[in-house]
């Protein structure tokens, strides 16, 4: 009872900001985004619906030529469906899982040999599930996609020179991770009697903040910058699939996606300082703690960077 009471206390809190009130009430405040990508090339992963598909065909209208990844091919055409000409002509798909080491391994050679380096990786792919789903690789789905996929793809990258100096890498993390602290212990749960799909999820997306912190220490002198952000509350298929209640509950105030990607592009826009502990939320770094326990993180960044590298070398 306790614990419903707390989950509901969570939602209730954060509505009003992370719905579509709280978007449109700091919108007042901004000026008009007058982004020009032009010369860019971006790769957004997840860039076939939701969010990662709204900032890939934003990108791509104001100039970028974008690679949206995801599995299926078919929604992945469909990315460009009422865009303009010249702006569909810019995008460009690739068919991965990036629930597999061996598919994300692909992906980044691929990108590394094509012509051009990257200017924008949008580290967007990511899952909530309602139970743990093994990989062939023996880990488990949610981890690999959430995570490793995003650490394997920009270590791939930035160690291949195709990432360099300017470039920005945004990682998409989850409001959600303000439930949980930094605990590597809870990225990889394989128990089926012993799974919560929301406390996974919240674990990888803490480590996501973790890690951006990570690497900018590691990288930034070479002047790429990392960003974390979350989009806070979004009307997507995923919402629908992973949370159909809350979905439900919220349908009236959900953003929409393009509400939900607009950090981003604003992030590659207006090309702020990295800010270590803070994550972004509507245009704007905030903390990454609500609640004192999560203060109290039981990993380090550079433990989870070598957590994630061992998982790499051991499959
Ligand atoms: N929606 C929200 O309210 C919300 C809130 C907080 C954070 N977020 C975060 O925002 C990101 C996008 O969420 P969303 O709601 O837009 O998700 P979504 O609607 O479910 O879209 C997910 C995208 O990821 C792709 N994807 C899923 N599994 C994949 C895999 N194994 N390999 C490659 N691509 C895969 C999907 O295409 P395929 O299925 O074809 O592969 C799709 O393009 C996620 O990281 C999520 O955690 C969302």
């Amino acid at each position: 009872m306790k614990r419903i009471v707390a989950i509901l206390g969570f939602y209730v809190r954060l509505m009003p900001s992370f719905s579509a009130l709280g978007y449109l009430a700091r919108r007042l405040t901004w000026g008009r985004m007058r982004a020009d990508f032009h010369g860019q090339r971006w790769v957004v992963t997840g860039g076939s619906d939701g969010i990662g598909r709204a900032i890939v065909r934003a990108a791509a209208l104001a100039g970028a030529e974008v690679i949206a990844v995801a599995r299926a091919s078919e929604r992945l055409e469909r990315v460009v469906h009422g865009l303009p000409a010249d702006a569909a002509a810019r995008i460009t798909t690739r068919a991965a899982n990036l629930s597999l080491i061996r598919e994300t391994a692909t992906l980044a050679d691929s990108l590394a040999t094509a012509p051009g380096s990257i200017d924008v990786l949008v580290n967007n792919a990511g899952i909530l599930l309602a139970a743990p789903e093994p990989t062939d690789e023996g880990l488990e789905a949610s981890f690999t996609v959430n995570l490793l996929s995003h650490y394997q793809l920009t270590e791939a990258l930035i160690g291949a020179g195709v990432i360099g100096a300017n470039g920005v890498v945004v990682n998409m993390s989850s409001g959600g991770m303000y439930n949980v602290p930094l605990n590597i212990k809870g990225l990889l749960r394989t128990d089926p009697d012993r799974y919560s799909g929301k406390i996974v999820y919240a674990c990888h997306k803490r480590a996501q903040v973790a890690l951006t912190d990570y690497w900018n220490a590691r990288y930034g002198d070479r002047g790429i910058q990392f960003h974390v952000m979350h989009p806070g509350w979004v009307r997507t298929a995923g919402v629908r699939r992973s949370m159909p209640l809350f979905a439900k509950l919220q349908a009236p105030v959900l953003r929409t996606p393009r509400q939900g990607g607009d950090t981003a592009l604003w992030l590659c826009h207006a090309r702020p300082q990295p800010q270590p502990d803070r994550i972004w939320f509507d245009r704007r770094p905030r903390g990454v703690h609500l609640m004192a326990a999560t203060r109290n993180a039981r990993s380090t960044p550079e433990a989870l960077a070598d957590y994630l590298q061992s998982m790499l070398e051991r499959t």
